[in-house]
């Protein structure tokens, strides 16, 4: 969280911060800033959104280089003061920052004891008059940003600048990323390759305790802070600035939603032929031995990639018979979980980022067990630090609300669980060519799921005034049920639950009333039975009806108030298909509410700190 965003080069840099920060808004957007560097340091920061700055900045900005921050609040509420970029007491040294410095307590008091004065709540305020303590005994910047940075504990990636060497940016990391990107005559630092691709596709990610010393006359160095000189590895990105605009839609989260037919087919290019009747994941491939023989396999993850490993649970029990645990990495890293070396730790993130799934990798390694990753972005940190693992390949997601990069996780997860199911032989040769050419029709059928768009915008139209919600499933689409309630809260602030359909009547049913809408995803060929009952309860306490069925159901769409078909599919990839029409009901919803659909109220998309 938090975005940063540095330039040096020939042009103006005003513009290309602002324009970077707009880019990186999906990491944060509680207050935004930028410092010109020129011949002096000018500050401008503003609370609330980039838009909130842009329209605050009157006066011509000029100067070639320039740090930029998008913030999500952690240390002091958001507002001007506390936004970023901070200045040193003396005002010769500036800073952006993103992450948490722990120790910034015990910092503060001993600066406060040298003399110094703090004006924001920050931890990054106390680290940029630490640099300054620093340079008053140091012979150079970089010596002084090196041994400041040796007494913090935490996470950081910064970008600092101080007046007395202007022709140097100084950007380092710890647990959040920092990415350089080499130009022509220009280099970049910030968050993640956004800001960056419209100018160079070249670029270094920084490791842990990195330097990156970069001057305005196009050089760079990369040492470590104990001043080692690092070889860094240049990447080529394969990215485009059309991946990452709007286009033709009016949000970036109705555009996620109508790409999952392509997004779905690029998780599963390459790695089956239906026709052939095979499949391959490589990542499983090269592990092939260890995994389908783990004792268990422990799914790690948050937030809707948590929704993804519950439907990996079903999955791989019910089709490669492997015992599976599913934690919220943050509890896990910090409950003494027993591991060992005989269990695969799958850590499942769009952002590859997340600071508690980090952590509950560390600790699976720690343990000497196997980990996996299965992630979106690629050369993430948990992409570099699992033992295999593979890419999602959904493109970049921006809107804050995860909706492609999920299905391409669930698609991920079934092509694992089936290649397992086949190495260990635990189910039927028919079963697997069923499922393996139902993989392969998905595309098109969710084409047909996002062609009720109309339909799904009129549900949400009869249901956009509700104060609660409650969604409903069983088996394979009670995750989905979850998902579709956070799908709601996140975005629209109305208040909603997911529940197992049976579980209802042991608490939510005490809700209902013929003011509270029941989502229900009733697609399931197991079970249907006791769906139809859960439906009837429902209707009995004259709750509102919306149901997910299979097309051509008649029972259940009698039932109910309003009823959303999906094409037929098997009970394994169910959720891939009835997940879609509940993105859709929540983003109309959203929008009917008038609320910020991509940048919801305090959320942020990568959450690097704990
Ligand atoms: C944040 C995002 C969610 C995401 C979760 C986990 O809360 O807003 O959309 O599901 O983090 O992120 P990850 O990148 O690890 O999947």
């Amino acid at each position: 969280m938090c975005g940063i965003v540095a330039y040096t080069g020939k042009e103006n840099a005003f513009p290309i911060l602002l324009e970077g920060l707009k880019r990186l808004e999906y990491r944060g957007y509680d207050s935004a800033g930028i410092a010109i560097l020129d011949k002096d340091i000018a500050v401008h920061k503003k609370k609330g959104k980039v838009s909130a700055l842009e329209s605050y900045i009157t006066e011509e900005t000029s100067g070639t280089v320039g740090i930029g921050h998008t913030r999500w609040a952690t240390h002091g509420e958001p507002n001007d003061i506390n936004a970023h970029p901070h200045l040193s007491g003396d005002g010769k040294i500036v800073l952006v920052h993103n992450g948490i410095i722990e120790n910034y307590q015990t910092l503060k008091t001993a600066l406060i004891e040298l003399g110094h004065q703090f004006k924001s709540d920050t931890d990054t305020e106390v680290l940029v008059h630490l640099i300054e303590e620093y340079a008053k005994r140091s012979t150079s910047f970089e010596d002084a940003v090196r041994l400041a940075l040796q007494k913090v504990i935490g996470a950081y990636a910064i970008v600092v600048y101080s007046i007395d060497e202007p022709d140097l940016l100084i950007g380092a990391k710890k647990s959040s990323p920092l990415v350089v990107g080499i130009g022509d005559d220009e280099l970049f630092l910030a968050s993640d390759a956004f800001p960056i691709i419209k100018y160079t596709n070249k670029v270094i990610y920084l490791e842990d305790e990195q330097m990156a010393i970069i001057d305005a006359n196009g050089t760079y160095s990369i040492k470590d802070i104990d001043n080692n000189i690092i070889t860094p590895e240049i990447q080529e990105l394969d990215l485009t600035i059309q991946v990452i605009e709007k286009g033709e839609f009016e949000h970036f989260m109705l555009k996620e939603i109508f790409q999952q037919p392509i997004t779905v087919l690029e998780s599963m290019r390459g790695r089956i032929n239906p026709v052939e009747g095979w499949l391959k994941v490589g990542g499983l491939t090269k592990q092939m031995n260890r995994i389908s023989k783990a004792k268990r396999i422990i799914f790690v993850s948050s937030g809707t990639s948590w929704h993804a490993a519950m439907i990996g649970e079903y999955l791989f029990e019910d089709l490669a018979r492997i015992p599976v645990e599913v934690e919220y990495s943050s509890e896990f890293r910090y409950r003494n979980p027993i591991l060992g070396s005989e269990d695969v730790v799958i850590a499942i993130s769009q952002s590859g980022e997340t600071a508690d799934t980090i952590a509950a990798l560390q600790l699976a390694k720690s343990k000497q067990a196997s980990t996996y990753g299965i992630v979106n972005v690629v050369g993430s940190r948990i992409s570099r630090m699992t033992d295999t693992g593979s890419y999602t390949h959904a493109g970049p997601e921006i809107g804050v609300a995860s909706t492609k990069a999920f299905t391409s996780q669930l698609t991920v997860l079934s092509l694992m669980a089936l290649h397992l199911a086949i190495e260990k032989g635990t189910i039927p040769q028919s079963y697997v060519m069923q499922l393996l050419s139902e993989l392969e029709a998905l595309p098109d059928k969710i084409t047909k799921v996002l062609n009720d768009n109309e339909k799904i915008k009129y549900v949400a139209s009869e249901i956009k005034d509700s104060t609660n919600a409650l969604y409903l499933g069983r088996g394979y689409n009670f995750p989905v049920a979850l998902e579709g309630a956070l799908k709601l809260k996140e975005i629209s602030y109305i208040h909603a639950e997911g529940y197992p359909a049976a579980e209802m009547k042991h608490g939510p049913i005490a809700l209902i009333d013929e003011n509270m809408p029941v989502v229900v995803i009733a697609t399931n060929k197991s079970a249907y039975s006791k769906i139809v009952s859960n439906i009837q309860e429902i209707k009995a306490r004259k709750g509102i009806v919306i149901s997910i069925v299979t097309e051509g159901d008649t029972k259940i769409k009698k039932l109910s108030d309003y009823t959303i078909e999906i094409p037929y599919i098997a009970d394994p990839l169910s959720p891939i298909l009835s997940v879609i029409p509940l993105q859709l009901l929540a983003y109309h919803i959203a929008v009917m509410r008038k609320c910020n659909v991509d940048q919801p109220r305090n959320l942020a998309k990568s959450v690097t700190v704990e």
